[in-house]
């Protein structure tokens, strides 16, 4: 095809998408993403239409407060006060569901919509996570599309790659950076040297974390993100309980210096991996080597680590959240389903497939950074390496900056008895790593609790 017949054909696309039935949608929640994608459909009225093979147009939506400036125009949209409405209003095709939670009313309506027949496109990370297998049954049942392309690192296609690009191939491992708030909030600590409690304080006020920042801080939304993104790579649902998640609150400044002199930069890492006996889907901090293409990526940015058999490993990286990135996705899922075009829900079919439990984390195997709080006296480093030898974990390196302060000699408060010393192992198991550290906390030399912080080959 010559380009100019691309642009006949395209031209053509768009006065045949114009004249066809529009797919009607009703949206329910007008807040970042409700709002943006308003915004988006109506700005990119063309397009949209020209490669949805048809216009999408809004007839409905729903939210809390009618009053509320939301910066678009509303009129001639059916307003509902209850958003579980737009399941069943005559005028709408597609429910677009942009409230969100796991329960409550963003669940109701999905499911009374996926029970009327009625195909749903969601941003809804923690529904999917916490209720995608049996809601993939339901759409399968019903014989309707459920996409949720926007629950997974906003502005960049995971899913469609892990589900449909990647199809033919047996994925090994899947995952990434995929908190953005986590992800600004280590970068400014690495970059400024400031305590955690300080830069989240910033966070907050630029916007970038939520006045409770425990569903980001604490590593629950990227969790919700890697389940959905282990369930497509590995077939099948993984129950979201059994994701290992551990946050970034207890990340000491010190730790991303020691992590530097160490030649590592300090990430909120989710992976999936398929091992011989299981599946292991955990997020947690990681050390990543400071010169590996994750650890290049700063600030609010997502990144997403695929790797399979045959296609080897790739990484996609953009805007993980806000609303133009996170509405493009959802408007991709409603054009592919104006195109119909829909693939199953975990990219095969649901019927009898059942959710996989990850493996505890007593079967991890990595190498670890450990940094003790000790007393500054002869003999502790043979006292925490006896502790180490005697549980199989052998030390790759060792490093100890300074020395303790003396108390001063006038008697008043002051000085500092301990100096930090950090051990990086050889690969070990988990189970191993975990009885050697209960004991070194207990030594009389530790003071406090010893941080254990994974590493990852990036
Ligand atoms: N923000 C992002 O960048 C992003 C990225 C990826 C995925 N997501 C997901 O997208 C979804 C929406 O997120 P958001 O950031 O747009 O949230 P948001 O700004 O808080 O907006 C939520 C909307 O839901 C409406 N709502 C709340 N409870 C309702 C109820 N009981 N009945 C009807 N409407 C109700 C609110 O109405 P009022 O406006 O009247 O209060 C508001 O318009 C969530 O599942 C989120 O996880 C968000």
């Amino acid at each position: 095809m010559t380009g100019q017949n691309r642009i006949a054909d395209s031209a053509g696309g768009q006065a045949r998408g114009a004249q066809a039935a529009p797919l009607r949608i009703g949206i329910a929640g007008l807040g970042t993403v409700g709002a943006g994608l308003v915004k988006l459909l109506r700005g990119n009225e063309t397009i949209v239409a020209a490669r949805a093979g048809r216009p999408i147009a809004i007839t409905a939506v729903a939210a809390r407060d009618r009053t509320r400036d939301r910066g678009v125009d509303l009129s001639g949209v059916t307003w509902h006060d209850d958003a579980v409405a737009l399941a069943t209003d005559p005028d709408v095709d597609v429910v677009v569901e942009l409230i969100g939670g796991a329960e409550g009313v963003a669940r109701r309506l999905v499911t009374t919509a996926l029970e009327a027949g009625r195909p749903v496109v969601t941003a809804n990370k923690a529904l999917i996570a916490v209720h995608g297998a049996e809601l993939a049954a339901l759409a399968e049942r019903t014989g309707v599309p459920l996409m949720f392309e926007a629950a997974v690192a906003g502005g960049i296609p995971a899913i469609k790659t892990v589900r449909e690009g990647l199809a033919a191939d047996r994925l090994t491992r899947v995952g990434g950076i995929l908190n953005g708030t986590c992800n600004y909030i280590m970068t400014a600590m690495r970059e400024s040297g400031r305590p955690f409690a300080d830069v989240l304080a910033e966070a907050q006020a630029l916007g970038y974390a939520e006045a409770d920042p425990s569903t980001d801080v604490d590593g629950i939304d990227a969790a919700h993100k890697l389940a959905i993104l282990a369930g497509l790579a590995f077939g099948r649902p993984v129950a979201f309980a059994s994701v290992h998640v551990e946050g970034i609150r207890g990340i000491d400044a010190l730790d991303l210096d020691f992590a530097r002199a160490l030649g590592y930069r300090i990430k909120l890492l989710g992976l999936a991996r398929r091992r011989e006996d299981g599946v292991e889907a955990r997020v947690h901090p990681c050390l990543v080597p400071e010169k590996s293409p994750i650890a290049q990526v700063d600030g609010v940015f997502n990144a997403v680590v695929v790797e399979g058999a045959f296609v080897g490993r790739l990484m996609l990286e953009g805007r993980g959240a806000g609303e133009g990135p996170t509405a493009t996705a959802v408007a991709a899922d409603l054009i592919d389903i104006a195109r119909g075009s829909a693939v199953p829900v975990w990219g095969r079919s649901a019927d009898g497939l059942t959710q996989i439990e990850a493996l505890p984390r007593a079967a991890f195997h990595e190498e670890y950074y450990l940094r003790l709080n000790v007393h500054d006296r002869p003999g502790v480093i043979a006292d925490v390496t006896a502790v180490l030898r005697d549980h199989g974990v052998s030390l790759r390196s060792m490093l100890q900056h300074g020395r303790a302060e003396p108390a001063p000699e006038d008697g008043t408060a002051g000085g500092d008895p301990s100096v930090p010393l950090v051990l990086v192992t050889h690969r070990t198991r988990e189970s191993a790593m975990l009885e050697a550290l209960g004991r070194i906390a207990a030594l009389s030399v530790v003071i406090g609790t010893p941080a254990m912080i994974r590493i990852d080959p990036g």
